[in-house]
């Protein structure tokens, strides 16, 4: 199963991620978003993502120029009629995900492969809303996608093997390393990462140490490139609050129950790094603790 045109859904960060490191591999990557300015916001952070390669020295202007000819964005969903495999990076949210799935899947080749970029919805479930659950499985990346060497695949009951053979070698070909989860709820890395994240979040809440002090030990004291408030701001506290309510309703064990304080900073809409403010403050020349 050759494939040779990766469509993508959604022009968020995950998605530019993915269309990043595809057209760097060689595949022509069409990126679908029903928000026009969100495409050509993402084209301009492919670009930028790509320039700062350059400007670093590790590949050169002709390999950034070949890549970015290799990347379309469009708001017509019928631009996605001639891929091999559309990748769903769209927000963490199950009804977004199914009506993505309503719109795409009439247009889709009936052979192209579907995959999501879920970091924690259940596979089965998500295939059942598609009309091809043996052609569809997830393909999670990790953020920031260029500089993350991991990519966890996970099938859904129905997936067939020559699907998962093609996201293996797809995968590999972005060189990147696989791990391979089965179907339950966050998988590996967020069954693992996101407990020690809302653990992080109850130590603020509950007075134990401030932003700074929280992060710092961690960095500090068992060598986290980032601290865990930091690393939530930077995944988005909205997908950190829907992967702890996944692993909550999904295992029905209290230790999952979501921080209320995160819960608190998502009702204000402070989400992290991408609206400005979550744990930090990022709108001013560097980011100042909010506690
Ligand atoms: N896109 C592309 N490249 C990026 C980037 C981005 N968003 N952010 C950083 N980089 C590159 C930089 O260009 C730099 O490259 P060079 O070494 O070639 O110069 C390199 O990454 C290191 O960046 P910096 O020197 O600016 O900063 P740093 O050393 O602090 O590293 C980091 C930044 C790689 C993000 C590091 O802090 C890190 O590894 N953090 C943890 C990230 C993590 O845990 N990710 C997983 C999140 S969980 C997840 O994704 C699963 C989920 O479903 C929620």
């Amino acid at each position: 199963m050759a494939l040779n045109n990766i469509g993508i859904v959604g022009a968020g960060q995950m998605g530019c991620g993915i269309a990043h490191v595809s057209s760097l591999a060689g595949y022509k990557v069409q990126i679908y978003d029903l928000d026009p300015d969100r495409v050509q916001a993402a084209l301009a952070t492919i670009n930028g993502t790509l320039s700062r390669l350059v400007s670093g020295g590790k590949i050169s202007e002709k390999e950034r120029n070949d890549a970015l000819s290799k990347i379309s964005g469009s708001a017509d969903v019928n631009d996605l009629a001639a891929m091999d495999i559309v990748i769903e990076a769209a927000t963490e949210d199950e009804s977004v995900k199914r009506k993505i799935y309503a719109h795409v899947c009439p247009v889709l080749k009936p052979e192209a492969l579907l995959a999501t970029n879920t970091s924690s919805l259940s596979i089965t479930r998500l295939a059942s809303a598609t009309d091809r659950p043996e052609r569809f499985m997830g393909i999670h990346f990790m953020n920031p996608v260029p500089v993350m060497k991991l990519v966890e695949l996970v099938r859904g009951i129905a997936t067939d093997e020559p699907t998962f053979r093609a996201a293996k070698e797809f995968v590999a070909s972005l060189d990147k390393a696989v791990t391979v989860s089965e179907d339950f709820p966050a998988f590996i890395v967020n069954r693992i990462l996101l407990p020690m994240i809302n653990e992080a979040i109850y130590t603020l809440y509950e007075g134990v140490g401030s932003v700074d002090a929280i992060d710092t030990a961690m960095r500090l004291g068992a060598n986290h490139p980032m601290g865990p408030l930091q690393l939530a701001d930077f995944i988005g506290l909205d997908t950190c609050l829907s992967i702890m309510q996944v692993l909550y309703d999904g295992l029905a064990d209290s230790k999952y129950r979501p921080c209320p304080l995160l819960v608190k900073y998502v009702e204000a809409g402070w989400l992290g790094r991408k609206s400005g403010r979550g744990f930090y403050d990022y709108r001013g020349d560097v980011p100042v603790p909010t506690r």
